[in-house]
């Protein structure tokens, strides 16, 4: 007999929306893997070979976009972590929606249990970037999970020059923040 459902490891694929080398949201996402409990593992998705979405390319997709497909179908929850330009999400974070969500009748979005994190070198945090965000769940019906969030303000200097996070408070909470998700997952596998 297989291990019940309520004890099998979880898995949660995430991407971070910056292509910057050194970009704070990738490492945010990376801490948030180094943060994860014995029974969840965060994979972290390689989105930088991703070209523009293109609707001509829908059923021949390139092979960038295959992977980080299969990747989010076949895991129990999506994690987005986005940098805010401009008021709001950047093109790269939305990118992959756009990949994820076509075709329309094969979107490895829809009912899929997801979480946000950003981080910003702004006082707000990625506010406005993590609301725009949620908007998109009206659309493909992704269970954004609604608390906790983590909006990281202030970012840089958070990080020592190695791309360790040097915030223990920050840790606490990521390490809170997979826990409430696991929690948020299982509800949708009942
Ligand atoms: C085009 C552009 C627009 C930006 N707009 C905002 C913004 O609206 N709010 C904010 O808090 N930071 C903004 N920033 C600063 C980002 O928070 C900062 O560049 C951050 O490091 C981006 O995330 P990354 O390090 O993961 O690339 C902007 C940066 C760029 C390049």
């Amino acid at each position: 007999m297989g291990a019940p459902m309520a004890d099998r490891p979880l898995v949660f694929a995430g991407y971070a929306g910056s292509l910057r080398a050194g970009s704070y949201n990738q490492l945010l996402l990376r801490a948030l893997a180094k943060a994860a409990p014995p029974n969840v593992r965060v994979e972290v998705m390689d989105i930088a070979q991703i070209p523009l979405y293109n609707m001509d390319q829908e059923s021949t997709p390139p092979d960038a976009v295959t992977r980080v497909r299969e990747s989010i179908r076949k895991a129990d929850g999506l994690i987005i972590v986005t940098p805010e330009h401009n008021g709001t999400i950047p093109a790269v974070t939305k990118n992959v929606i756009e990949w994820a969500s076509r075709p329309s009748d094969d979107s490895v979005l829809e009912r899929k249990p997801a979480a946000i994190l950003g981080a910003s070198t702004g006082y707000y945090g990625t506010l406005r970037a993590q609301a725009a965000l949620r908007q998109i769940a009206t659309i493909e019906e992704i269970y954004f999970m609604v608390n906790p969030e983590i909006r990281v303000s202030r970012v840089a200097g958070k990080f020592d020059e190695r791309g360790e996070l040097t915030d223990d408070e920050l840790r606490a909470e990521l390490k809170e923040f997979l826990a409430a998700f696991a929690v948020w997952v299982r509800r949708f596998q009942v």
